[in-house]
Formats: C-alpha cells, structure tokens, sequence
C-alpha cells in the first residue's frame, strides 16, 4: 500500500512516500524535508507571507524528488495524503490544493490529514505499538499529552495553559543570542553547564492536574539572563533545561495516571523528542512505570512528509471509500483540535504545530 504524504504547515515543504505493507524498517521509500531556516533566521521568525511563498516555490520539486526517490510514479501510488490543519494558513493551502490537483488528476483517493495526527501516529510507523498508548506531544507550538486510542480516537489528558515547551526552548535561545531553532542549540550549551548553578522555579511541581505551563519559568530566565550576578551561559541553559524537563515528567507522570488505561506504551513526538536528555529522562519515567517508551528516530520526531502519508496509509487501510472521496472537500483550517470535545484552554489546538 503505497501513499504520498505532503506536509506544509509550518516552515518544512516536505513530502515522503510510504508503503504500508512492508516490514517496519522498510516502509519509508523516501522522505524529502526542506526547511526554511535560512529564511527565518534572515527574518528573526517565520513570517507566515514568506513561508508560504516558499512552499509554492518548492512543493513540486520536492514532490518530484520524493517519488523519484522512491521509484515510483503518481500512478503506482494507492492514495495522496495532505496536511489540511492546524497550522499557517498559507502554507496548508499550499500543500493541500496540490496533493487535492494530484488526485483528482491521477484519480487517486485523497486524505485529508490533521498534523497532529501524523504525530500521533508516527510511533506505529516505526514500531509495533498497538492502541491505546499514551502521547506526549512537544514541539514549538504544542505541548499535551494525549491518550490515543485508536486512528481518530484521540483523548487530550493535559496541555499548556500558555507556551509550549519547544517556545520556551526557541525563546530561551533568543534571550540568549543563541541560533535558531533555539532548541538544539541550548541542548548543546547545557550540555557543558552546571543543572543546578541558577535557580529557577520547576513549573507547576506538585501541582495537581495534567496541565503544563511555561510562560513563568520564560520569565525567570529573563530575570536571570538580564541580572547583575554573571551567570554563565552554559549553567543558564543547563538549569533552564532541568527545570523545563522536571515539570514536563512530573506532569507527564500524572497524565500516565489519568488515562485510566491499559497503555501499550509511552511515546513522545514533535520537535522537542529530539532532545537526548528528555529521551534518557522518559526512559527512566517509563521504567518506573512499567511501560515500553517509543521515542521515533530524529527526522521524524520533527515535521516531515513520512507522518502524513503514514497517518493516511492508516485512514487508507480502515477502508472507507466514501470518506476518500469526501475528504476532496475537506477545508484547510488554522486551529483543530485532535480532541475537539476537550475542555477549552489557551493551548488547544493553537495554529502552530
Ligand atoms: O515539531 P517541530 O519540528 O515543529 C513545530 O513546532 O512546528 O518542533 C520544533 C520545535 C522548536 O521549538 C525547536 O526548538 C524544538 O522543537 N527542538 C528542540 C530540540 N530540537 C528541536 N527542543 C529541545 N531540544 C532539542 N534538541
Ligand atoms: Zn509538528
């Protein structure tokens, strides 16, 4: 069963081909990412006109490169996968009008595919992770933890009240004067600081509930960054990091208790996945817990085209022609929630992923 996925909803133009019924470490044909760092870090951000005017300018070389990549024509493919929402209008229009064209042309299914979904389910491209597992979801503009219970079977247990943890990275490294994407980079300097050198207060500690919260822990970094006591670089992001990352497992911890489910597993995705020292500190988490921990190789923890056409392989296979051929008229949407009868809070499927 073979897919294309495209992907488009922030600064990635990406586009992968998947085929669903081969063994887990050969389903990936080829995934093809272009990222518009180099844009932003001119701009200081992404500015949504000029991220959309880049996906227009590379969504069909990229497309091209992936099937060519994969060896495979539009007319071998099974079905087209788009990311329709949450995320930059521009960009989703982008890339979903042109996997829509696609099908129609080649007459091929199309899904309509929510972002957050191809998070969610990338653990099941990698691994055999069988329903229901419990999600953490950590990138730039999310930060939830999600009980996944089957393919559009999704419960928000927790989520941010304000930042998302990836923000706070992305932020941390500004204030900093570090390079962007801010993530990476203060993992590389806390990596050579002192954990406990600054005081920070740990967000939401002991709290109880599932929700998490950023904003604060931002601002006492500001304060220590702007102080009149030296701190070194290093011990700021070294300290920023444990204190972000303990709040994240100790709500985390309560989310595994909330769901109230016999969980498969624990897995993480988004960008924040790739940090090595949360990855070693979920690992703990779930063998204090008893629970297998999934956390999907680098290039698909952050955007990429392989999730969106591996969530699309999923839809594909529960067979239901009818809701292919809807979903040609499927709207692309800046918010939309993975769990829309959740409680409404700030972080809800905010428009960035
Ligand atoms: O899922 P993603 O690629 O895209 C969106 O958020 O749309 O996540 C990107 C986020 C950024 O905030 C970036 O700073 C963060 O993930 N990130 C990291 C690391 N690598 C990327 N945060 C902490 N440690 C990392 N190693
Ligand atoms: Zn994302």
């Amino acid at each position: 069963m073979l897919v294309l996925g495209i992907e488009s909803s922030c600064d990635e133009t990406a586009a992968a081909v998947v085929d669903a019924s081969r063994p887990i470490e050969k389903r990936i044909l080829s995934n093809v990412v272009f990222s518009q760092w180099d844009a932003v870090r001119k701009y200081g951000g992404v500015v949504p006109e000029v991220a959309a005017r880049a996906h227009v300018e590379k969504i069909d070389p990229v497309t091209v490169q992936a099937l060519a990549e994969a060896g495979v024509s539009v007319a071998d493919l099974d079905g087209i996968a788009a990311t329709t929402g949450p995320g930059l209008i521009g960009g989703v229009i982008v890339g979903s009008s042109y996997a829509k064209a696609l099908a129609l042309g080649a007459q091929k299914p199309f899904l309509s595919i929510n972002h957050l979904e191809g998070h969610a389910l990338t653990p099941r491209l990698v691994d055999d992770v069988p329903f229901p597992y419990l999600l953490l979801l950590v990138s730039g503009g999310h930060c939830q933890t999600l009980l996944v219970r089957g393919v559009g079977d999704y419960q928000r247990i927790g989520t941010t009240i304000d930042d998302a943890i990836g923000e706070a990275f992305d932020k941390t490294a500004k204030m900093m004067g570090l390079e962007m994407p801010g993530g990476p980079a203060v993992e590389r300097l806390a990596a050579r600081g002192d954990d406990w050198a600054v005081a920070l207060p740990v967000p939401f500690k002991g709290r109880p509930g599932t929700d998490f919260s950023f904003s604060g822990l931002k601002t006492a970094v500001r304060r220590a960054v702007e102080s009149d006591v030296s701190h070194r670089p290093e011990d700021v992001a070294a300290s920023f990091q444990r204190v972000a990352f303990e709040s994240l497992i100790d709500r985390t911890s309560r989310a595994v208790e909330a769901a109230d489910a016999p969980l498969s597993a624990l897995v993480v995705a988004g960008g924040v996945a790739a940090n090595q020292v949360l990855s070693a500190k979920l690992q703990a988490l779930g063998q204090e817990r008893g629970l297998k921990v999934v956390v999907p190789p680098l290039s698909l923890c952050t955007d990429n085209g392989a999730m969106i056409a591996w969530a699309g392989a999923e839809r594909l296979r529960l067979g239901q022609p009818e809701y292919w051929h809807a979903q040609l008229a499927a709207a692309p949407r800046p918010r939309w929630p993975l769990d829309p009868d959740a409680p409404k809070s700030s972080g809800a499927g905010a428009a960035k992923a």
